[in-house]
């Protein structure tokens, strides 16, 4: 598995998953397929050479380009780009059919076309819904789908098609589905680093409904050392779910940042609560544990004091990240706070 195509490589999760296969793996060489959509950025590849990793601007819902970069000696396609944002999803669902479902299934036919020896589909416990408050419910790879937002649809429908590519075709697919990833770069509009970015300027966090929803967080780091196991050891035609057994409600987070920041609570202000909100998630990691062998190496305490530092160091690429995009998207999301 030294050829790899990595979708999504200028995100969040697909820019810690470069570093750290190229970091771990001397052979590996890494095509770099992304849109540069508002959450794709080069800054998130800052220091890493040209030498054994190149980067192609495109998109996975357009066939040709898709064939032209992937080319025949690829080992592996790994799929991290996707339309992320339940928020915006709720606002609009177009962009996620497109790229979630349709580049799903471009990336899947011209893997196929290719020889790609592996596919890893990179999911999402959203897929499954969202479970009662009863601390023993958790997922697992057995929970049935029952995605309640536009993008967990998305992501249930790319699952189905990597499904299909499998069953139909033989492709060798792995997907993997991990809760909610937390460290450094990642776009200011999800929660962490939204409270982040505006606890460090001394701006309101806002809280949605009761802010009791419970979110189930993992280090980014331990999650792609989780997918590159899948990818090297996992068997064809399954799903692991990833997960760091790290249960936490929302307002312990920001109580947590607010803490470490040394800011003040009054910083929090409830807002309206999001459409079809999600309670709980919480991921029964067994089997990627047992059958991989793979455990997180970072405690949430340590994580978290990571990505705190990670943003309180950076605060050009938190400006840079807060762009016009993003401020005509705060204002039309939060209004006034
Ligand atoms: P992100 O939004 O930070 O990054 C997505 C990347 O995909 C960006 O670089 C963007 O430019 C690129 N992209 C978007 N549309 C594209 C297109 N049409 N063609 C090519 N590139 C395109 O997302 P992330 O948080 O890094 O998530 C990566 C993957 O992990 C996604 O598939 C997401 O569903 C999944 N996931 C994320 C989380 C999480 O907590 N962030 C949890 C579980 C699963
Ligand atoms: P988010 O980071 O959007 O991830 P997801 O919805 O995919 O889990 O949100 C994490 C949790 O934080 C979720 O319960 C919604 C909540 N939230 C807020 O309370 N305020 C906010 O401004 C945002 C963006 C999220």
């Amino acid at each position: 598995m030294d050829k790899l195509f990595i979708t999504g490589g200028a995100g969040f999760i697909g820019s810690a998953f470069v570093s750290l296969a190229l970091a771990e793996f001397p052979r590996c060489q890494i095509t770099n397929f992304d849109a540069l959509t508002y959450a794709g950025n080069l800054d998130n590849l800052e220091g890493i050479g040209e030498h054994r990793h190149r980067f192609v601007r495109g998109d996975i819902a357009d066939r040709d380009a898709v064939l032209a970069a992937l080319g025949t000696e690829t080992d592996a396609l790994i799929n991290f780009a996707a339309e992320s944002h339940v928020d915006r999803s709720i606002a609009s669902a177009d962009e996620f059919l497109r790229t979630n479902i349709n580049g799903t299934q471009v990336l899947l036919d011209a893997g196929r076309a290719r020889g790609v020896r592996r596919f890893v589909q990179v999911s999402t416990d959203e897929v499954m819904g969202s479970l009662p408050e009863d601390e023993n419910a958790f997922f697992t790879e057995d929970s049935p789908f029952a995605p309640n937002s536009p993008y967990a649809a998305s992501k249930a429908a790319a699952e189905h098609l990597v499904r299909a590519a499998r069953h139909t075709f033989g492709l060798d697919t792995v997907i993997t589905r991990c809760g909610n990833n937390y460290g450094p770069r990642q776009f200011p509009e999800k929660f962490l680093p939204l409270m982040l970015s505006n606890a460090l300027g001394d701006e309101t966090i806002p809280v949605y409904g009761d802010g009791l929803n419970v979110r189930d967080w993992i280090y980014v780091e331990d999650h792609c050392r989780a997918i590159l196991l899948a990818l090297l050891e996992g068997r064809a035609g399954e799903t692991y779910n990833i997960g760091a057994r790290n249960e936490r409600r929302n307002l312990e987070v920001v109580e947590s940042v607010l803490r470490a920041l040394d800011k003040p609570s009054s910083l929090i202000k409830f807002v309206k609560d999001r459409p079809g909100h999600d309670r709980r998630y919480a991921i029964n990691p067994s089997k990627v544990e047992t059958e991989l062998g793979w455990r997180p190496r970072e405690t949430w305490e340590s994580g978290l004091q990571k990505t705190i530092r990670w943003y309180a160091d950076h605060p050009r690429w938190i400006e840079r990240a807060r762009n016009g995009d993003y401020r005509d998207y705060y204002a039309q999301h939060y209004g006034a706070l």
